[in-house]
């Protein structure tokens, strides 16, 4: 006997409509249980960052504690792999560390941005009757077919191993995928930088062994934090990983951050310019800032081998504080999974202003004018952000 087809609304067409929304509702709660693995590992060592105070010694309970890490890895593989890339959900944020790199590497921003810096610089010389820092050579641009060399901090999945224009390495405390090197980063050492050619360099990345233990300084164009900082309770660890990122990365070199907050754009404009300022003083200038729907995403351009941040004047490590650092234990265990905001637009503000003064949220340090938040990147939603 032949099947009929259904055309136009009846019981089949129905039956199937109750089908897809079982699907989807079993998707949805599968996709919950995950973010719930991963929301709990987060706020377990806040808590416990909270009770005992001393990080070194948390995270090194955190770091042997290979039940709780697998579980996470597993669970945010999984959301890549099997929610994610249906959905293109959360992918957003590599996409626009590619075409940030692209276009600031590839498409003449560098050079923009140098020839800009340069002209401050004479601007201030000539006003002031000095005369040129030598330093000032022009950076090499010859990059078009040499890959760029990538580190991903927190890797877990390797998301950027499928893009050609990159030479990844991707590590993490605990790596879900093969391709990925174990390595802590806040414990990783600093060598002094390898005085070879591109090839001799790209070679070295192509023989590291797992795990990763020390790295040279001043060999990647990239270093990307995708959801890292986040994860850390103290706002000291997330200090001392964006100074091993300037380390560790090249003159004129990117840092690309995402950092989680499903707020609008305006919420916690304070905090990112407190984080501006931060990452600022160890030698970097911002590049771009883009608000997504749950993300904050900040490329920030190395500027100066050394830094400016002399932590007499300004406390910086307590600059880069996200709203979890100021709930209390009772809040997180009651508001924690409902997104809640830990504290008022106007305890922002007074907090902000106590660091510092600066210019308005969206200002542009190079350019000195307004940036707008809306990126030409549609803005994916991605679930697991609502950890934040
Ligand atoms: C929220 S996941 C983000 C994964 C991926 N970057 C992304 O954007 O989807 C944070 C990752 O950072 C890793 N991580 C946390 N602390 C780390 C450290 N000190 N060194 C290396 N990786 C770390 C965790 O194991 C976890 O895989």
């Amino acid at each position: 006997m032949e099947l009929q087809h259904s055309v136009g609304p009846g019981p089949e067409h129905g039956q199937f409509h109750l089908a897809e929304q079982r699907d989807v509702l079993c998707e949805r709660y599968e996709q919950e249980k995950l973010s719930g693995v991963v929301k709990r590992v987060h706020r377990k060592l806040r808590r416990k960052y909270i009770e005992v105070g001393d990080f070194d010694k948390i995270w090194r309970e955190h770091c042997e504690d290979e039940q709780t890490l697998n579980e996470y890895a597993f669970a945010m593989k999984s959301l890549a792999d099997n929610h994610w890339s249906k959905k293109r959900d959360g992918e957003g944020r590599i996409e626009w560390c590619r075409s940030v790199c692209q276009e600031y590497f590839m498409d003449g921003g560098m050079k923009m941005m140098f020839e800009k810096d340069m002209k401050a610089v004479k601007h201030a010389a000539a006003a002031s009757g000095t005369s040129l820092n030598p330093d000032s050579s022009s950076p090499s641009l010859s990059l078009r077919n040499d890959k760029l060399r990538l580190l991903d901090v927190g890797s877990c999945f390797n998301p950027f191993l499928k893009f050609d224009e990159f030479l990844t390495v991707g590590i993490d405390i605990v790596p879900a995928v093969e391709s990925v090197y174990k390595c802590d980063f806040l414990n990783l050492q600093l060598q002094q930088p390898l005085q070879l050619a591109t090839d001799a360099l790209n070679a070295f990345l192509g023989q590291l062994h797992d795990p990763i233990e020390t790295l040279p300084a001043q060999l990647f164009h990239v270093v990307v934090f995708s959801l890292l900082l986040s994860y850390f309770p103290s706002p000291y660890q997330r200090w001392l990983c964006c100074k091993k990122a300037h380390e560790l990365l090249i003159l004129h070199g990117l840092l690309l951050i995402i950092t989680p907050d499903s707020s609008h754009q305006g919420r916690h404009a304070p905090m990112m310019r407190s984080w501006r300022m931060a990452i600022e003083s160890l030698g970097f200038k911002r590049y771009k800032y883009v608000k997504f729907s749950h993300m904050h995403m900040l490329a920030f351009r190395k500027v100066s081998i050394t830094t400016s941040s002399d932590l007499v004047s300004h406390n910086y490590p307590e600059m880069l504080y996200i709203p979890q650092d100021f709930s209390t234990l009772d809040e997180e265990d009651t508001f924690g999974d409902l997104c809640q905001p830990a504290r008022s637009d106007s305890e922002d503000e007074q907090l902000a202003r106590s660091f510092t003064e600066l210019p308005d949220a969206c200002y542009d340090s190079d350019s000195g004018e307004s940036q707008s938040g809306s990126a030409p990147f549609h803005e994916l939603e991605d679930p697991i952000l609502l950890y934040s």
